[in-house]
């Protein structure tokens, strides 16, 4: 049993499990709708929201280069998962390239640790989202009691946040029915919230005052590497992606494309606005809920505070609609594998989807997301997602020498170079992070860890796979 923990799932396996019926996902995605897809799920909270926070708090002006030096280490990153991607089409991410290359019990490690990327992300996007919409709710003259409208703890008097539990079931309810309308809902969200980005630019440019970049680096370059850690969370998503290979049109090409190109597009956009936030406004007024809108509130422009907020609550609604997608195509893709129960990989007869894990993920998410901070979920997300990373730019240099003959239609530049700086970039920013949250992820992982010694080791399809063999002797 032992070996077999270590042992790597037969690549041919793996292609051949695009072709089970009964588990069959519909192909109808193309680069264009990957690209809208990528930058769906990576512009949202981390721009809007905590790059303010980061500014304030660790970086200064500086948070330009902690949004250099995190989107350097997801450039890594994505080099490697557009590799892996284009070379195993099959849903479920990194786990399914961890499966193939470093072994089940890696696999389910990283399968594990995904659930926690996705699911405590879009818990910090919906809280986001929620602190977004009673803002503007709050300008057009409707107060939402704060009962009801924030996480216990976070605020006097507050309960529950039933605004982001709301949405969550909703965008639930719009995914169940199909991955071709929701893309199609995500293209109209990217244009609002491009739209927003570009108008903050415009407007905020001509009142940068090149005074308020002084001091540049007020917590020195410690504290650049500490925002960056945090505003990492602005980039999370582009890998959602890869989760969508098998439902995609000719993935070899596409992938690549889709996820190179929405990072490089949404990288550029985090720089430029970095760069003018902190120039609009003193460092030490930007640790607020929502700094885009305020920084233009103090710069005279309320329109422009207004339309930025709508655009953000659109903006992150698209982000949320990612997170909660890619979720059940890793619940399906490790529920196919006998890593987890049958149940989870049902599809839908009619709309196709993965509907029991989508439902068991939107209850799940807004049941936290009523509860708790988005601080906690951010920081957990984040090392969560560094960890999964890291084991990604491993894996491609494990998959070049195990599988030296499998066809890549997109091959990473320089390795091992490349992959071992995504390694060396994301273990660094991981060791950023606050110890709590470095201990909340140590009991994920052994919670992850138990399930999968009382079920998965012995449910396996490998499990199956092997006793077949020994029967056949
Ligand atoms: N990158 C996503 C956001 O910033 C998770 O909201």
């Amino acid at each position: 049993m032992g070996k077999r923990l270590f042992r790597r799932k037969f690549l041919g396996h793996i292609l051949e499990e695009l072709d089970i019926e009964q588990h069959k996902l519909d192909r109808s995605l193309n680069a264009f709708d990957l690209t809208i897809l990528g930058v769906g799920a990576i512009i949202g909270v981390g721009i809007f929201v905590l790059t303010g926070a980061a500014s304030a708090k660790y970086a200064g002006p500086g948070v330009i280069l902690s949004f250099v030096i995190a989107g350097a280490a997801c450039a890594f990153a994505g080099l490697c998962y557009a590799e892996l991607a284009s070379s195993i089409p099959v849903a479920g991410s990194a786990y399914n390239y961890a499966y193939a290359t470093m072994g089940e019990l890696i696999a389910w490690i990283i399968g594990w640790d995904l659930i926690l990327e996705y699911i405590v992300a879009a818990i910090a996007v919906s809280i986001g989202w929620s602190g977004y919409f009673v803002h503007i709710l709050a300008a057009l003259g409707i107060q939402v009691p704060v009962w009801c409208s924030a996480a216990p703890g976070t605020v006097e008097g507050a309960i529950i946040n039933l605004p982001a539990m709301v949405i969550v079931l909703l965008l639930t309810v719009i995914l169940v029915v199909g991955i071709k309308e929701s893309a199609r809902f995500t293209s109209l969200m990217v244009l609002v919230k491009m739209v927003t980005i570009m108008v903050f630019i415009l407007v905020g440019a001509s009142h940068v005052n090149p005074d308020n970049w002084h001091p540049f680096l007020p917590f020195g370059l410690k504290g650049v590497v500490a925002g960056a850690a945090i505003v990492f969370f602005a980039y999370i998503g582009f890998d959602a992606i890869s989760t969508t290979a098998e439902e995609t049109r000719n993935p070899q090409r596409n992938m690549p494309i889709g996820i190179l190109l929405s990072l490089a597009i949404c990288s550029l956009l985090y720089i430029v606005v970095a760069a003018i936030l902190t120039g609009m406004v003193p460092y030490t007024e930007l640790n607020t809920p929502a700094p885009v809108a305020h920084a233009l509130t103090l710069a005279g422009f309320r329109w422009g505070s207004a339309l930025v907020s709508a655009g953000a609550v659109a903006g992150i609604t698209s982000v949320l609609m990612v997170m909660l997608m890619g979720q059940p195509r890793i619940f399906f893709a490790m529920s196919r594998d006998g890593l987890l129960w049958p149940w989870v990989s049902k599809v839908h007869p009619r709309f196709r989807t993965p509907y029991v894990s989508q439902i068991l993920t939107g209850g799940v998410v807004a049941g936290f997301a009523g509860f708790i901070d988005i601080g906690t979920a951010a920081e957990l997300c984040n090392i969560g997602t560094l960890f999964a990373f890291a084991m990604v730019c491993g894996g491609v240099v494990v998959l070049r020498r195990t599988h030296p003959e499998l066809r890549r239609s997109f091959r990473c530049p320089m390795v091992p170079l490349i992959p071992l700086l995504g390694v060396f970039s994301c273990v660094w920013l991981m060791l950023s992070l606050p110890k709590i949250t470095w201990i909340r992820f140590v009991c994920w992982l052994l919670a992850g860890l138990t399930i999968y010694f009382y079920y998965g080791i012995k449910h396996s399809r490998m499990a199956g796979g092997q006793a077949e063999t020994d029967r056949r002797g």
